[in-house]
């Protein structure tokens, strides 16, 4: 038996005897300036570095990172998708290539030394080539090298090409490694490619060197990169020998829990033990969420409407369990109790997970009966060519709070379907309407590093240092998002800001870019960045070297980048809108033009 906790060590030691420096988890929730929702790869933190930025740590990284996937949602359940789920990956930027990545990742799975997994029971495919990358023949043979049989490689071409996004993404061709879960041994014709059912992708090796830009055109990156990410569920579950992730350790507390408030038990029925499953994953994912260094709570917005959708799903799907009570947080506590030692954030921020659950599942409760009663009635009056109208479910959205997740698992169940499109246009006009912009969201994308949201970027550290001389010190940065159209920054300040005062910052932000200032950046300790007066969050993200941006003598910030190399560049700055964010929080948008 080998646990989730000892998975994770074995793989940093791994990667530090190669001479790679650990980097701590980020937060699920992407840097300020970023357009996802979630941290959804170990990379997505690294965008700066893969794209050219110096690490303050090196080129040789490795990290366990918390990421969520809405995008597998309607998967949960099979054996193998999470929505949240625990990432290895190590990283080359720019330094070791195929060679080094691909004989490391067979070292560390198959040497008795680390994991010791039987070579026969792996498989590989590659990238089949296209009109942008070659057919990668050079990782087969590196394959071959290591002993690994011909019929065990296959060439696929979308499954073998990873980017986060299709444009602004740095992407490339990959090699995945696959393990046979089919029964017995695998037959020699038996390959990932022509039967998937028998095999789970565990470990992906992407050869990053392209970046596909704003127009999706995809042009060679100044550095050749290894991304990495292999799913620590699925390889803890394989190496102990268990046919579902469910089985590992952390998920059979869990699903103990939930069997204490139902009076159904796991293994019995599928279709419940579906239910268990859901539940498992929903509230895991909804725990970490909350209880992230930058959580956020149940709403209507962006994740916030995630995190809800997650919750209600999980306490519908008890319902089937005969859980007709509030549950969420007692599963929440063995939750945090199991990752407690790993993800200290958990424990930290208990209270504020254990509120925001009972809060949801009081506030869904209310209506739950009253809206599965609606969805009864609406069924049948669809029932002639079984299609729930987009309208009807969105109506069960607004007045009974069923997020079209609940509306799809019910008319599932009785062999109907949903007409989401029209679901998707009232949702989004219901959006527009309330002047929030969520949806278009929720697939992903990338923080953009165009030249443009680059400007924005540099402006952004140039308005913070104007609001503090106009203001006062206890101006703090407390968020940020930019477009190619604007900027929006948030900042710690009690009150309306005044015509004059806009004004006057605007005048300094101006001043600032008219004098052309060098932008320039330094690596440095936390302690030194603090001593020399650099603004930002000083939380050890990046462990021992920060960097710290200058503008001039104007500006001084802890900040990954990337930034301009001159201020003249950035044209004029003019504030649009300064409002409320939330209590004794400001936010302002502004453009440049
Ligand atoms: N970024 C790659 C993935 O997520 C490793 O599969």
């Amino acid at each position: 038996m080998i646990t989730t906790q000892e998975l994770r060590q074995k793989y940093l030691d791994f990667f530090k005897s190669k001479g790679h420096a650990i980097v701590p988890s980020a937060s699920l929730l992407p840097d300020n300036d970023s357009s996802v929702l979630f941290t959804t790869a170990g990379m997505q933190p690294l965008v700066p570095y893969l794209v050219g930025e110096k690490h303050p740590l090196g080129t040789r990284l490795a990290s366990v990172q918390k990421c969520v996937r809405t995008s597998d949602i309607d998967e949960v359940g099979d054996n193998t998708h999470l929505t949240f789920f625990e990432m290895l990956g190590n990283w080359s930027l720019g330094d070791y290539f195929k060679t080094e990545s691909i004989a490391w990742s067979w070292e560390f799975l198959t040497n008795p030394a680390w994991l010791g997994i039987d070579p026969g029971m792996l498989a590989i495919t590659v990238f089949a080539g296209d009109a942008v990358a070659p057919k990668d023949e050079e990782s087969v043979q590196l394959w071959k090298n290591l002993g690994l049989n011909e019929n065990k490689i296959s060439y696929l071409l979308e499954d073998n090409w990873w980017q986060l996004s299709d444009k602004n993404s740095p992407c490339g061709p990959d090699t995945e490694i696959f393990y046979y879960v089919g029964s017995g041994q695998p037959e020699p014709a038996s390959n990932p490619k022509d039967r998937p059912q028998e095999w789970v992708e565990i470990w992906n090796n992407v050869f990053m060197q392209f970046y596909k830009d704003e127009a999706g055109t995809c042009r060679p990156l100044v550095q050749k990169n290894v991304d990495t990410g292999m799913g620590l569920e699925r390889t803890c579950a394989i190496l102990n020998g268990f046919k579902n992730v469910y089985q590992i350790e952390t998920f059979q507390a869990i699903i103990k829990t939930i069997e204490n408030c139902s009076d159904h038990n796991y293994g019995e029925v599928p279709e419940l033990d579906r239910s268990f499953r859901i539940i498992a994953d929903h509230l895991r994912a909804a725990v970490f969420i909350i209880g992230d260094p930058r959580g956020v709570e149940p709403s209507n917005l962006d994740q916030g409407y995630v995190v809800r959708k997650l919750i209600r799903r999980a306490i519908r799907h008890g319902k089937l369990l005969n859980i007709l009570e509030n549950f969420t947080i007692n599963i929440a506590q063995k939750i945090i109790e199991q990752y407690q030692a790993a993800y200290p954030e958990l424990i930290k921020n208990q209270e504020k997970i254990i509120a925001a659950l009972t809060q949801e599942e009081d506030r869904f409760r209310q209506t739950l009966e009253k809206g599965l009663k609606q969805f009864l009635k609406i069924s049948a009056t669809f029932s002639a060519n079984q299609l729930i109208s987009g309208s009807a479910a969105f109506n069960l959205y607004e007045t009974y709070g069923f997020p079209l997740e609940i509306t799809k698992d019910l008319a599932e169940e009785k062999g109907y379907h949903v007409d989401e499109a029209e679901f998707n246009q009232q949702f989004e006009k219901h959006k527009e309407l309330s002047r929030t912009a969520t949806v278009g969201k929720f697939k992903g994308g990338l923080a953009d590093h165009s030249e443009v949201v680059v400007k924005y970027h540099t402006a952004c550290h140039l308005l913070n240092q104007a609001l503090r001389l106009v203001l006062g010190e206890h101006v703090a940065q407390r968020g940020s998002n930019l477009t190619e159209e604007r900027l929006r920054f948030d900042f710690s300040h009690p009150t309306k800001m005044t015509v004059e005062e806009i004004k006057k910052v605007e005048d300094i932000v101006n001043e600032q870019i008219k004098k052309d200032l060098p932008v320039s950046f330094q690596e440095m300790t936390p302690a030194q960045a603090k001593a020399d007066g650099a603004h930002g969050v000083f939380e050890e993200k990046y462990g021992d070297l920060v960097k710290v941006y200058a503008i001039g003598n104007f500006s001084k910030e802890i900040c990954g980048g990337p930034h301009v190399t001159n201020t003249g560049t950035l044209g004029h700055f003019k504030i649009i809108k300064e409002e409320a964010s939330s209590s004794g929080i400001r936010r302002i948008k502004a453009i440049l033009e």
